[in-house]
């Protein structure tokens, strides 16, 4: 891997500008009004892989945003590393909270990012991630040392649930063999402490929709004679956690997987400042779960939250008005052996049951996804494991996250393969939120660490 890595200082400058170039394009998924852009993004990308040395490249329809293909096969009889990311990025707004146009993206210096950081929507999730695959492919097919065979899997629908990625996987499961799954779309604990993530967690995604009298009425006239479904709302959803802040909803933690005292033990290990944590966000104190850390509450326990929240008059000035509905987007984060169908059922069951007499409730789900976890005795872990040990020059630290990606529980699924996620971002890096940014430090660590996972995985799957 010298000539790699060589290859890798040497064109540093020109791989940050590349992907300042794709970092312009406004691929936001879920908006259809950029179907163009989603579209350039999926073409511009084909060329990207192209020019580094993939084969077969091919732009790949589906009933939404198009799926991009390539492979290396270098020979049937070596290892093959199936490459994961996504090209859609999360809406950008609001808007006006950007210190500069999430589209137009600048490299600046910060507390956290000494050597400077790019600002960009979709610069950590996951464009700038995706492309240190591409890079890192690109240096191992110059410099004649790719040691094993690479499939790129790219997808444009990641921030709006993958609805067409499983048919694609079930319609193209020959295409897509493979040996392991690799994924950088998580984060590590910070650039002097590497981690690779170990598990995530699943999701159930509800709307809400409560509705009291027929139409909005004068609150005066009305105010304190009929339910106002904006208050019930709020009552409801208050009821759906207890004084110990665990959620109420009958069988909700039945399929929980409890792990063992040396498991927490060994999680409790991992770097953690409360003081920071809190100092961060500017809150006083952490809230949640009694009887587990933060830590904890974040990765290996569920939680239920509140996304938004909407009915009534929320215009300037005040209007004096008892709204006929009220609204609300809720989010599950589930964990082992949590399943998403199930959790929203036991949801509906319950919510429908807190609505007093006179009000409606319809629970409409949307895009969920189920829990999964990586075990760290396999190859593919340790390859990984490994090749953080060379380029930080420390044994990462294996951690549970709190996000989602479904797809990994899809891939295990229907292509029986595990995922391993080596995430260069960092928490901070503030991802589906304004002024989101990637380190330049973390980019480049990225691009120098993925060929050492190719070459371990390589290594290791002979012995
Ligand atoms: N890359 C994130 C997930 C993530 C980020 C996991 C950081 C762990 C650490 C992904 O793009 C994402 O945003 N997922 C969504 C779920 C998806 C179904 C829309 C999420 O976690 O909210
Ligand atoms: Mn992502
Ligand atoms: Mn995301």
């Amino acid at each position: 891997m010298k000539k790699t890595q060589e290859y890798i200082q040497e064109h540093k400058q020109r791989f940050v500008g590349e992907l300042l170039e794709i970092l312009r394009i406004p691929s936001i998924s879920a908006d259809s009004s950029y179907k163009g852009d989603v579209e350039k993004m999926a073409f511009d990308l084909a060329d990207k892989l192209k020019e580094a040395g993939a084969e077969n490249v091919e732009v790949c329809r589906t009933d939404g945003h198009p799926i991009v293909y390539g492979e290396k096969i270098i020979d049937k009889n070596l290892p093959t590393v199936l490459v994961y990311g996504h090209y859609d990025v999360q809406p950008a707004d609001p808007l006006e909270l950007w210190d500069s146009p999430p589209f137009d993206p600048v490299i600046k210096k910060t507390e956290i990012h000494p050597e400077g950081a790019i600002f960009a929507r979709g610069a950590c999730d996951d464009k700038g991630q995706l492309y240190m695959h591409v890079k890192a492919f690109e240096a191992m097919m110059k410099t004649g040392e790719l040691p094993c065979n690479v499939k790129f899997m790219v997808e444009g629908e990641e921030e709006v649930g993958s609805v067409n990625l499983t048919t694609f996987v079930k319609e193209n499961k020959e295409r897509l063999k493979a040996d392991i799954i690799l994924v950088s779309d998580t984060g590590m604990l910070a650039n002097d402490t590497p981690s690779i993530t170990t598990g995530l967690r699943g999701l159930s995604y509800v709307e809400v929709e409560v509705t009291g009298p027929n139409r909005d009425l004068h609150s005066g006239l009305y105010g304190g004679c009929v339910t106002n479904p904006l208050n019930i709302l709020a009552k409801m959803i208050a009821t759906l956690h207890d004084d110990k802040k665990k959620i109420t909803i009958p069988g909700f933690y039945d399929k929980v997987e409890e792990l063992s005292k040396e498991e927490r033990e060994e999680m409790a290990k991992a770097p953690f400042s409360k003081e920071d944590y809190c100092k961060a966000l500017d809150i006083e104190d952490v809230y949640g779960e009694e009887g587990y850390t933060t830590l904890e509450r974040g990765s290996i326990r569920p939680s239920l939250d509140v996304n938004g929240m909407w009915g009534g008059y929320t215009g300037e000035g005040a209007k004096t008005v008892i709204p006929s509905k009220a609204y609300a987007k809720i989010s599950m984060r589930l964990v082992p052996n949590q399943n998403s169908e199930e959790i929203t059922k036991l949801f509906t069951e319950y919510f429908q049951s807190l609505a007093p007499k006179g009000i409606r409730v319809k629970v409409t789900p949307h895009h969920g996804g189920e829990p999964s976890v990586t075990p760290i005795n396999t190859i593919g872990y340790k390859a990984a494991s490994k090749a953080y040990e060379a380029t930080f020059g420390k044994k990462p630290i294996p951690l549970r996250s709190g996000g989602s990606i479904p797809i990994v529980a899809m891939f295990e699924k229907e292509l029986g393969l595990k995922t391993i996620l080596m995430g260069f971002g960092l928490d901070s890096d503030a991802i589906h939120s304004p002024n989101e940014h990637f380190g330049l430090f973390n980019y480049f660590k990225g691009i120098e660490t993925i060929p050492y996972f190719y070459s371990n995985f390589k290594e290791l799957s002979n012995d």
